[in-house]
């Protein structure tokens, strides 16, 4: 697998002198969905980001924001964390011999993201207080210069994720008819936006799908009060003639569900979020859409567990598995 630093170096801010950490990230598969598409009556693809080296598209941005960590000569980076960003940060500093701090919401985040922070060597430290509250104080501490802030406010991370675009463009030979994905602080779509615009090859109607409880929802990736780049996604809506859905945790899980049922997609529940807000985003048919699924759902196997039949116990003899197959 080609880096992507390398695979798209002209368009990133790297040059020779960039010491390049990667662990393979990028150039994940654009999937079609022919069973969500009938449904729809649209030509659904996912495009499917928890085939990502730590299991989430942080991967995309982590790897340009380490690299030029790195090259800046950074003794350590810090980020502030619902979990994906933390395990990502901790993975490529791991990889490029760098201290990562990691700050996140005590009880708020999925055990399995800490737990993969934790083994890849990152400093995990849970504060009593919300994510914004955590990434106030990170951004304070990386003030200080002795760590870099590896957040989305990391301009890197926003180069680094802006290739999903190139990719989609690359794959279907221009952009979609309309991009659905889910809107925490606003990072990604942002990303988005910056790298349909690069590419040049027309813009998708951005649809960002936001949890209506953005504090305490299921989807606890995108437990975010306040986005932090909440006017580049409003400029985005609006100038592409998109929306901004906002959806319940019943909603976002009836998606969870179908991408894993109808498709074999098993994604985190926030990652569900733009699927689930086609049904309200008025989706001409016929329409090409792409839906991000941002993260994999290896990463909240509670949730997963808990929405799902328990298995059933039996002796290891065929009559009795066959009728508890049944
Ligand atoms: N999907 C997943 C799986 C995420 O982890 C996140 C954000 C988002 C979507 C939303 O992306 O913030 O760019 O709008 N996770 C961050 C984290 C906050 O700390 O891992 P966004």
């Amino acid at each position: 697998m080609r880096p992507l630093i390398e695979r798209y170096r002209n368009r990133l801010p790297v040059d020779d002198s960039t010491p390049i950490v990667s662990l393979g990230e990028g150039s994940t598969p654009l999937l079609p969905a022919p069973r969500l598409s009938k449904r729809l009556g649209a030509d659904v693809f996912v495009k499917w980001e928890g085939a990502n080296p730590t299991g989430s598209f942080k991967d995309r941005g982590m790897t340009v924001a380490i690299s030029k960590a790195l090259e800046q000569g950074a003794g350590g980076v810090i980020c502030a964390s619902t979990g994906n960003t933390a395990a990502s940060a901790a993975a490529y500093a791991a990889r490029a011999g760098l201290q990562a701090v990691v700050v996140s919401p005590a009880g708020a985040v999925a055990s399995a993201k800490l737990a993969q922070a934790g083994a890849l060597g990152a400093r995990v430290v849970e504060v009593r207080g919300s994510f914004d509250q955590a990434l106030d104080a990170a951004r304070a501490l990386a003030d200080r210069g002795t760590h870099v802030l590896v957040n989305s406010l990391n301009p890197n991370r926003l180069e680094g994720q802006k290739t999903a675009a190139f990719e989609i463009v690359e794959e279907l030979g221009g952009a979609p008819d309309a991009l659905a994905l889910p809107y925490g602080g606003g990072g990604n779509l942002s990303s988005y936006a910056r790298g349909f615009s690069e590419a040049g090859a027309g813009t998708p109607r951005y649809i960002a799908a936001q949890a209506v409880e953005r504090e305490t929802t299921v989807a606890s990736a995108i437990r975010i009060a306040k986005p932090a780049h909440s006017s580049e996604v409003e400029e985005a809506v609006r100038t592409s003639g998109g929306a901004v859905v906002s959806l319940s945790d019943d909603e976002i899980l009836e998606a969870w569900r179908d991408l894993a049922l109808y498709e074999g997609i098993l994604c985190e529940p926030s990652s569900a979020a733009g699927l689930a807000a086609l049904a309200s985003a008025g989706i001409a048919p016929g329409t090409r859409v792409v839906c991000v699924v941002t993260g994999h759902g290896l990463k909240d196997p509670e949730t997963a567990a808990r929405l799902s039949p328990q298995p059933v116990v039996v002796d290891p003899d065929p009559d009795e598995i066959s009728e508890a197959a049944a």
